[in-house]
């Protein structure tokens, strides 16, 4: 074990303590079968410090965030601005992968789907620039489009095309990216995203590419959500979208998102704090889990780490063990616990790999390092 992850977390308000518990369990549990060892450093935010505080997101946190390797946030309240939209911005962490994967353990309306969501995560109406005039009768939201930001977007979601497992086997349809705007409405901003995706399309001619409109992409979702191998968007077309990707799949209660940046991310399950339920102990933890496994995927890319590769796909088809075992939280058509969940995933994790990899056994860890999502 030579080097340390240290993960800084954010707790987050309603469900988001209770799921980051469990995940944090796994997670350790997995660190200790393929030696990989994580530190954990709290970085509190949300809607409970800013009231003990008076800050949503302290300078303190700022600060341990920053000198993390990443982040790993459970949802927050009503404090999204000074958080997650803040750290997006502030961080650069300018692309939004939002998978959307059916699993043969959770029931779900569509089969075959496999998509992935790139979302512009910087700009768009996201910079949160509203002003009012006639005393509050007119409001006006700054819509704001860059190329450089829609150049590195179309970027990573042809390199993620091309990366992605279901597209390097040579049996699936091939890597396929459709570009998601507005730009018969919209021919400045969404065009200029249009535009640029189109000529990044010319430098990756094995990709096939075809744009839509938001629209027409909301409906095709709900009709063939199969078809879809990549969708590059704007910031607030991703974020409706993905939400419904995640209804197509089975549900918010698997959603799980990475926030990335050059050489950080922050990595989040796609749904809020469901205050509604917290304290009650059934919430899922599977989006959390789906996150950390794309926690897992990052670092195994960003450090050519075969050992989270590994964890990586233990901890999957943990899930899938437990969760076809009909050991599952409420909103998927179970009984159990969040705890429960999340303790019968680590005691799977742990016959998995024969109660752990021993230094003398790294045969086990052979992972190639390629993204999974
Ligand atoms: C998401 C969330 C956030 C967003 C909210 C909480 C500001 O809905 O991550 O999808 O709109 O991006
Ligand atoms: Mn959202």
């Amino acid at each position: 074990m030579s080097v340390t992850y240290r993960i800084s977390y954010i707790e987050g308000d309603g469900i988001g303590p209770e799921i980051f518990t469990a995940a944090r369990s796994v997670i350790e549990v997995l660190g200790e079968c393929f030696k990989i060892s994580f530190e954990f450093v709290p970085a509190p935010a949300g809607d409970r410090v800013l009231r003990e505080t008076g800050e949503a997101l302290p300078k303190s946190s700022y600060s341990i965030i920053r000198e993390s390797d990443l982040c790993l946030k459970a949802p927050v309240g009503e404090t999204a601005l000074q958080t997650i939209i803040f750290l997006r911005q502030q961080l650069n962490l300018y692309a939004n992968i939002r998978p959307a994967k059916n699993y043969q353990f959770i029931e779900s309306k569509f089969q075959g789907v496999d998509l992935v969501i790139v979302r512009e995560n910087t700009e768009d109406l996201y910079v949160s620039r509203e002003f009012e005039e006639n005393e509050g009768k007119k409001a006006i939201a700054l819509k704001v489009v860059t190329e450089e930001a829609s150049w590195r977007i179309a970027r990573v979601a042809f390199e993620t095309a091309l990366s992605r497992e279901t597209n390097r086997n040579g049996k699936g349809r091939g890597p396929n990216v459709v570009c998601v705007h507005k730009s018969n409405v919209l021919p400045k901003s969404d065009g200029l995203f249009q535009r640029t995706c189109d000529s990044v399309a010319k430098n990756f001619p094995s990709v096939k590419y075809s744009s839509m409109y938001v629209d027409t992409a909301a409906m095709n979702l709900v009709k063939s959500p199969e078809a879809f191998d990549v969708i590059v968007t704007s910031n607030m077309y991703g974020d409706i979208l993905s939400d419904e990707a995640s209804q197509v799949v089975g549900g918010l209660g698997l959603a799980a998102s990475g926030n990335m940046g050059d050489d950080f991310a922050v990595f989040e399950p796609v749904h809020g704090c469901a205050p509604d339920i917290a304290g009650k102990g059934i919430g899922n933890p599977l989006s959390m889990l789906f996150t950390a496994k794309m926690m897992l995927d990052w670092l195994s890319s960003k450090r050519s780490d075969k050992s989270s590769a590994a964890a990586s796909k233990c901890l999957e088809s943990s899930i899938s063990a437990v969760t076809g075992a009909g050991i599952k939280t409420r909103d998927i058509g179970g009984k159990s616990s969040t705890v429960e969940v999340a303790r019968a995933i680590c005691e799977e994790i742990r016959k998995q790999t024969g109660l752990g990899v021993d230094d003398g056994n790294m045969e086990a860890v052979k992972e190639d390092v390629v993204l999974r999502w």
